[in-house]
């Protein structure tokens, strides 16, 4: 029986803010979907250090990032993951510049151990992003997600219409407070509803489509034993023994 290890990455400096709490619907929502099939860990940027990258390339014959901090240890997590599901806060339009350090490395570390070969990572990536404003930025920072996911060779997945078209998007009526969202749903607030609404399938579909991936790809193991881009993939699945595909 295949099952599913889901990554939440919270990218909100704050302990316990907007982001933390559509995340945690949205893993709840996939651990009812998945029940007794899904592990989940949620990661949070709060207090780490992850630094930019410097452009030393020494990636390319460490195998690693020259730079030890905090980074090492998510790419980790972010590696051995089936589901990855970010929840961000819009800063200026885009993403925060931690998260952003995370994916330059993340990215060139890869390239490096893979000899700027094809990568096939084929997990399921989803995205919910919040802001103070409406029309500020949530789909930009969706949509950049979803972009990486694709350069990974990770599969992008929306929660359901009519309420998710790129991932879970929410407002917070520009409070800036770290509570609004969950005060403005337990208010009855029509938007924070859409929001948790959507948070809740993105997670339901983002375990359904590891386990359907992790499922084809048991089944085509040999086909994809032929190309390196599968390798860490395959690991994935063999690190739950499930005989041959
Ligand atoms: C540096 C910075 C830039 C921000 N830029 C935007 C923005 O462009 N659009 C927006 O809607 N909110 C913006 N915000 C507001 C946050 O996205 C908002 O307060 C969010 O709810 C914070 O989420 P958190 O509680 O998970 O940290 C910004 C906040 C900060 C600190």
């Amino acid at each position: 029986m295949q099952t599913v290890s889901l990554l939440g990455i919270c990218a909100s400096p704050r302990e316990r803010g907007n982001s933390r709490y559509l995340l945690e619907l949205a893993l709840a929502a996939a651990d009812a979907a998945a029940a007794g099939r899904v592990a989940s860990d949620l990661y949070s940027f709060s207090r780490k250090e992850i630094g930019p990258c410097i452009s030393c390339f020494r990636c390319e014959e460490l195998g690693d990032c020259a730079i030890e901090d905090d980074f090492q240890k998510l790419r980790d997590a972010w590696m051995a993951a089936d589901a990855i599901i970010y929840s961000v806060p819009v800063y200026h339009m885009g993403i925060p510049g931690q998260l952003k350090c995370f994916i330059d490395r993340l990215g060139n570390t890869l390239c490096a151990e893979e000899g700027g070969g094809s990568t096939k990572l084929l997990k399921a990536v989803g995205v919910a992003a919040q802001g103070d404003c409406i029309f500020s930025g949530q789909e930009q920072v969706m949509t950049a997600l979803i972009n990486h996911a694709v350069l990974m060779g990770c599969i992008p997945v929306a929660g359901d219409p009519w309420q998710s078209y790129l991932g879970a998007a929410g407002w917070t009526r520009n409070d800036l407070g770290q509570d609004s969202l969950q005060r403005l749903y337990e208010s009855g607030e029509e938007d924070a509803q859409i929001a948790v609404t959507a948070a809740e399938s993105l997670g339901k579909r983002v375990v359904e489509m590891a386990l359907l991936l992790k499922a084809g790809g048991a089944a085509c193991r040999g086909m994809l034993a032929s190309e390196a881009a599968y390798d860490a993939f395959l690991e994935r699945l063999r690190s739950e023994d499930q005989g041959p595909g």
